[in-house]
Order: C-alpha cells, then sequence, then structure tokens
C-alpha cells in the first residue's frame, strides 16, 4: 500500500507564545511540540512525515527528526503558511520514497496532542473516498459578528471549529495550492484551498486535546492534559 504521508507545518516564529526558541520546539513534558505531533501522528496511523521549518534551522530539529517515531525529514517553509504548505508538497513529489503516496495529511505542529483516534478518523474517510477530511468541533462559545454598524450574533449552532490534521487526496491539494498561488489567494487552512478549487470538504469528530498552542495559557492546558493521561 501506498505510505500515508504527514505534512508538518513548523515554520512558523509562533511570537504569540513568546520566549525565543520557535513554537515547534517549545518543550512540553520535556519534548519539543513537534515530536509530539509526531508521535500521535505516528499512532493514528501515518508512516511517514515531511516537516516544514524556518530556513537556517536545520541543526535545530536534527534531534526531532532523529527521534521520531516514523522516517521524516525536513525542508523549508515560506512566509506564510500556505507558501510552507506548497514547499512541502513540493518535496513529497521530489521524493522518491514519498512521491506514490495516494493522501496527504497536513498537520500543524503545535497541535501537540492530537490524538491518534482523530488521526485515524481523517486517514479513514480518505479511504472511504473522501477527497478532504478534516476534524472539527462545536463551538461553545456564543460568537458575535462585528458589522460596520455594531454587531449581531452568529447562530453557532451551525457553526464549526476547524483543527488538523487535514487530510487530502495528494494530487487534489497540489492543485489547490497551485490555484492558491496562481491567484494570489489568502487561505488559513488547506479545506480552504481545496474548497476554492470546488472540492467537497468531509467532517470528522476533532478532540479538544488536539487544541493549538499559540499562547502562554495554551501551554499550561496542553501540560495538564499530559498530566492526566501519566
Ligand atoms: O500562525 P498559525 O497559528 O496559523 O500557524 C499554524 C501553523 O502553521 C504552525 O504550526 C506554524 O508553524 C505553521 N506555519 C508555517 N509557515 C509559516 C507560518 C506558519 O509552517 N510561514
Amino acid at each position: 500500500m501506498e505510505p500515508v504521508v504527514a505534512l508538518v507545518v513548523a515554520a512558523g516564529s509562533g511570537s504569540r507564545l513568546g520566549g525565543d526558541i520557535p513554537k515547534a520546539l517549545r518543550e512540553l513534558d520535556g519534548r519539543p511540540l513537534v515530536s509530539h505531533s509526531l508521535e500521535g501522528l505516528a499512532a493514528g496511523g501515518v508512516d511517514r512525515a515531511v516537516i516544514v521549518i524556518a530556513p537556517g534551522l536545520d541543526d535545530d530539529f536534527a534531534g526531532v527528526v532523529a527521534g521520531s517515531p516514523i522516517p521524516a525529514r525536513c525542508v523549508h517553509g515560506g512566509a506564510e503558511r500556505q507558501d510552507s504548505v506548497l514547499n512541502g508538497l513540493a518535496a513529497i513529489a521530489a521524493d522518491p520514497d514519498l512521491a506514490a503516496a495516494r493522501y496527504v495529511l497536513v498537520h500543524d505542529a503545535a497541535r501537540a496532542l492530537v490524538p491518534a483516534d482523530v488521526v485515524r478518523r481523517v486517514i479513514e474517510a480518505l479511504i472511504g473516498g473522501a477527497v478532504a477530511a478534516i476534524p472539527v468541533l462545536p463551538v461553545v462559545d456564543t460568537i458575535r459578528e462585528v458589522t460596520a454598524t455594531g454587531s449581531a450574533t452568529v447562530d453557532r449552532s451551525r457553526l464549526r471549529a476547524v483543527q488538523t490534521p487535514q487530510g487530502f487526496s495528494r494530487d487534489v491539494l497540489e492543485l489547490a495550492h497551485q490555484l492558491v498561488a496562481d491567484q494570489d489567494l489568502q487561505v488559513t487552512d488547506d479545506a480552504a484551498a481545496v474548497e476554492a478549487l470546488g472540492y467537497p470538504v468531509v467532517l470528522v469528530p476533532g478532540d479538544r486535546e488536539a487544541l493549538k498552542v499559540t499562547e502562554p495559557l495554551d501551554l499550561l492546558f496542553a501540560e495538564a492534559i499530559v498530566r492526566s493521561h501519566a
């Protein structure tokens, strides 16, 4: 069977978290966030990983690659997240060991504690025929939309918060990101890119433990989750 490849995007600066090392290398329970991500992906059925990092940080990520539970390599990202994904997809296409992969899962390194079950659900949806499958959660907060004249409540029962890993047919994701680059579109996730190409996106249940470590408080939550598993 073709390998299931994960593209782990880790090229952001993580300025909202603070600190002087890249966010993906910030430690949680004594290991970098990205190492936790690789473990969750591997446990959920991913066979290989490409980690997209900021240029110049190869030495800093060498330990992560060496300690990865699945074969992993680093490639360099770009200015925006979508540039990083495009670079990662190009590296997969150019790698003889990876070019046979039919599916690719794009995962934010910062969603360090993604449970294996979430990863599994995404892969199963792809095997079942979905072109795009993403984990989502109901929105627990009441949301207001700010308008030109004031603000208005949004019906939250129709909203979902989107997580990663997001799974795709690799050929469709390549086309989608090419379209985004050619038309200079701005997208905050990969499902939006595939949607711009006109493909449907299948939703699978996410998990609150797959929270994105963005601000210092998120790291505290993540530490509490790790302790609760001990
Ligand atoms: O900024 P944001 O929280 O949306 O970033 C989500 C993920 O995308 C992070 O894991 C970050 O490292 C990654 N990213 C990237 N290249 C960029 C910007 C963000 O790989 N240029």
